[in-house]
């Protein structure tokens, strides 16, 4: 299937005025605020909207509290939404907004929405003011800026634990044309959406009732420029008083660096820069899921007031590889 990446995510919060005010934060432009909830777009056209828990609107879910109620994927074209919903009305319901908007649900049951994509390719202006050597300078006298703030450029990826991971896999692969980019053995699986070259679209784990939630959202990540930007929205967060979650640090697995901050909207969010592009070449491999796969180095955050003195003592290294 045409499926080009996430277009919106959805979801339903108990605190719509914190989650209005982390979303901004995070660095999401707002464009629509009212007593129902609140719609965010990244740089590229990719939309957030927050509306309450106890929303209509919203799609249906079992999980209690704030989560993510919908991810909807962007596609190419009409003709992808009518073969999707084709092949979803085989087995589920699937309801179509008047704007050709699809709405169903996968093999967990989390909502997922399908329409012709509104995100817009960033044009090479936009793209972070890196030197390397022997490569073409995009910065050239001037130095570089320390803003209190970043700009969103792009929804990555979603992440889900859920009970039985072959059988949410499996529906990606076999019924939306997802691609296999990775996979932990017998806990989760990468995967990739047909058109779209980052290394995961979306990443299902298995929910352990032992250490994690068998069915919950993990996360969504927010791509920026480049690791500076990822340190600088970090910082701006801890700054307004969000709480750091796991990182900065860089992903083995997709190369991404990240840093992942808890949120009031129901799920993690990841700043992340630099993830592996993927072609058919690509062959997935199997890992063996333990702590030392996870990351190949990460700091630890260091508290606000020490980040705001932008000092190095600001970090303390916590492994590297
Ligand atoms: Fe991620």
């Amino acid at each position: 299937m045409d499926i080009t990446g996430i277009d919106a995510i959805r979801y339903g919060t108990t605190d719509l005025d914190d989650s209005r005010r982390y979303l901004s934060d995070v660095g999401l432009k707002e464009v629509e605020h009212g007593a129902a909830g609140c719609r965010f777009v990244t740089m590229d056209g990719g939309e957030v909207e927050v509306r309450s828990v106890t929303d209509a609107g919203l799609p249906p879910t079992t999980i209690s509290g704030a989560t993510i109620r919908e991810v909807v994927w962007g596609v190419v074209s009409p003709a992808t939404l009518d073969r999707i919903g084709a092949e979803l009305e085989k087995d589920r319901k699937v309801t179509r907004d008047p704007d050709g908007t699809l709405h169903s649900h996968d093999a967990t049951g989390f909502g997922i929405g399908f329409r012709v994509t509104r995100v817009k390719p960033l044009s090479r202006d936009a793209e972070p003011p890196v030197n390397l050597p022997g490569a073409e300078p995009l910065r050239i006298d001037r130095r570089i800026e320390f803003p209190d703030y970043v700009c969103v450029r792009h929804i990555g990826h979603a992440v889900f634990y859920v009970p039985d991971y072959r059988a949410a896999r499996d529906f990606y692969l076999n019924r939306l044309g997802f691609r296999l980019s990775d996979a932990f053995i017998g806990a989760g699986a990468f995967m990739r959406c047909q058109r779209n070259p980052q290394h995961h679209s979306i990443f299902m784990l298995q929910g352990d009732p032992q250490r994690a939630p068998r069915m919950a959202a993990h996360h969504v990540a927010f791509e920026v420029g480049d690791f500076h930007e990822v340190i600088v929205g970090g910082n701006a967060l801890m700054k307004k008083g969000w709480k750091s979650e796991f990182g900065p640090g860089r992903h083995i697995i997709g190369s991404n660096y990240f840093w992942y901050f808890r949120t009031p909207c129901g799920s993690a969010s990841e700043y992340y820069a630099d993830i592996d592009y993927l072609t058919e070449a690509w062959k997935p491999r199997e890992w063996d899921f333990t702590p030392e796969v996870v990351y190949g180095w990460m700091l630890s955050a260091a508290e606000p007031k020490e980040a705001a003195r932008g000092s190095s003592a600001a970090f303390t290294a916590a492994k590297l590889s």
